[in-house]
């Protein structure tokens, strides 16, 4: 493995979390490199559950290093809470937490205007964590960095800046409330002090410990088809979450990663607006709503659900390059009769193998499926492929089949022990 990267092959919440954890048992360093804490990575291990937004998954394993890279947006106040939470169950953080100096910080204005924005009619359905404001700012010159907060003269000129420009908004746009630059610049000079002792040149870290042959996990944020170029754009994130991104955002060269790892639920969900084709009715939205316990980790919302989609798949295969696929929450399927998987899109008279990159035809595609036998038994106690129902082996062999990539590993439950490889 050196080096590999983890994804999500689909609209996020695809099990990273779970999956991270268990390779993080075989890792030495374990890297978030985008996205900030509008994740909501879950790890259960027996009757501890924990849901990770902005430290790496790998935190929960003794001893690996974890880093957040560059390429992360930072609420700070969501990070020292998070330090916290797992100080508070027993996780030591110090001395394997380092964050680098050339992450971008959130502010409150941010997170103002990213739920300002959301109360326009056409909204994308965020998380209202302000990630996209700060991801703009980053792109137009004007955030503020980690290292930022360790100079105060440097955060003071930075931060009037951006409130002249970011009050007259609020004020002018929205008739909101702006925010006092003495108050945020003593606020935010604090957290530099408190997070002073994991801030690090971690581009040099890690690119020392691939030289070392040290065994790295990339850990993606979101999903490919919320990524800013790659998936369905507007409704998406601010942020490369597929797996280029992960150089990008860590400073590993491209050169240096050695493999690409997509994680997949065996159907489909996702929270927030925007088209969805193969998204389920109102009673299997329900069923497997309730079944899954599909609801955000980050915001509680419901997720959306839909049969499993090879278009979307197909397509986060090809722009991660994808050399492998874990399957995860097959059993989720465990009471069903028939199961469909969508093998393309019929728009008009054109039918689409390709991802489309129209909104519109997107939203007013009818999937094309192929149907199958469920298995209508439990699988949350198996533990080979070689158990698994015969049905269920069918379905996987069909999705390999239909993806042409190789499906690794499989998940029948939140737990760790709860995965199994497929085998050849
Ligand atoms: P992430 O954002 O990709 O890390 O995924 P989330 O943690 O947001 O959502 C995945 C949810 O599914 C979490 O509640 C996991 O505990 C749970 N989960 C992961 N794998 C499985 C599985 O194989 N079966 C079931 N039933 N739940 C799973
Ligand atoms: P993990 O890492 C699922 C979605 C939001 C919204 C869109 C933009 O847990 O898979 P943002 O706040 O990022 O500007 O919201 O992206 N979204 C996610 N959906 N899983 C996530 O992360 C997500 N992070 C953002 O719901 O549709
Ligand atoms: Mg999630």
């Amino acid at each position: 493995m050196p080096t590999s990267v983890i994804v999500g092959a689909q609209w996020g919440d695809e099990g990273k979390g779970k999956i991270i954890d268990i390779l993080s048992a075989k890792a030495d360093y374990i890297v978030r490199y985008q996205g900030g804490n509008n994740a909501g990575h879950t790890v259960v291990i027996g009757k501890d559950s924990f849901i990770l937004h902005l430290i790496p998954s790998g935190i929960l394993h003794k001893g690996r290093i974890c880093v957040i890279g560059n390429g992360v947006v930072i609420d700070p106040r969501a990070l020292l809470e998070e330090i916290k939470m797992l100080e508070s169950r027993g996780i030591k953080v110090d001395g394997r937490l380092f964050i680098s100096e050339e992450a971008h910080v959130i502010f409150p204005y941010h997170k103002l205007l990213d739920e300002l924005k959301e109360q326009k009619k056409k909204k994308i359905g965020t998380t209202k964590k302000g990630i996209g404001p700060c991801y703009a700012d980053k792109v137009a010159r004007s955030g503020i960095r980690i290292i930022d907060l360790l100079e105060e003269d440097t955060l003071k000129e930075k931060l009037q800046n951006n409130l002249e420009e970011k009050n007259a908004i609020l004020a002018r746009i929205y008739d909101a409330e702006g925010f006092d630059l003495n108050a945020l610049l003593k606020e935010y000079a604090d957290y530099g002090r408190k997070i002073k002792k994991y801030i690090s040149n971690t581009k040099r870290i890690l690119n020392d410990a691939v030289d070392k042959g040290k065994r790295v996990l990339f850990e993606g944020a979101q999903g490919t088809l919320l990524d800013v170029d790659y998936g369905t754009y507007p409704f998406v994130t601010s942020s490369n979450s597929t797996a280029g991104g992960a150089s990008i955002g860590s400073g590993v060269g491209p050169g240096r990663i050695d493999k690409v790892i997509g994680v997949v639920k065996a159907y489909t969900t996702r929270v927030g607006e925007g088209p969805f084709p193969t998204e389920f009715g109102p009673d299997l939205m329900k069923k497997i709503r309730h079944k899954g316990n599909e609801f955000g980790a980050t915001t509680g919302r419901p997720r959306r659900c839909g049969w499993f989609d090879s278009v979307v798949v197909r397509h986060a295969i090809m722009v991660n390059g994808l050399d492998e696929l874990v399957v995860t929450k097959l059993d989720v399927l465990d009471e069903l009769d028939s199961i469909k998987i969508c093998t393309g899109y019929r728009f008009g008279k054109t039918v689409y193998d390709d991802f489309p990159s129209s909104i519109k035809a997107l939203t007013g595609c009818q999937p094309v499926y192929e149907e199958l036998p469920g298995w209508n038994k439990d699988t949350t106690h198996v533990t080979s492929y070689s158990a698994l129902p015969e049905n269920a082996k069918r379905y996987l062999k069909r999705m390999q089949a239909v993806l042409k990539t190789k499906i690794v590993l499989i998940s029948v439950g939140s737990d760790r022990s709860q995965t199994f490889s497929k085998g050849a």
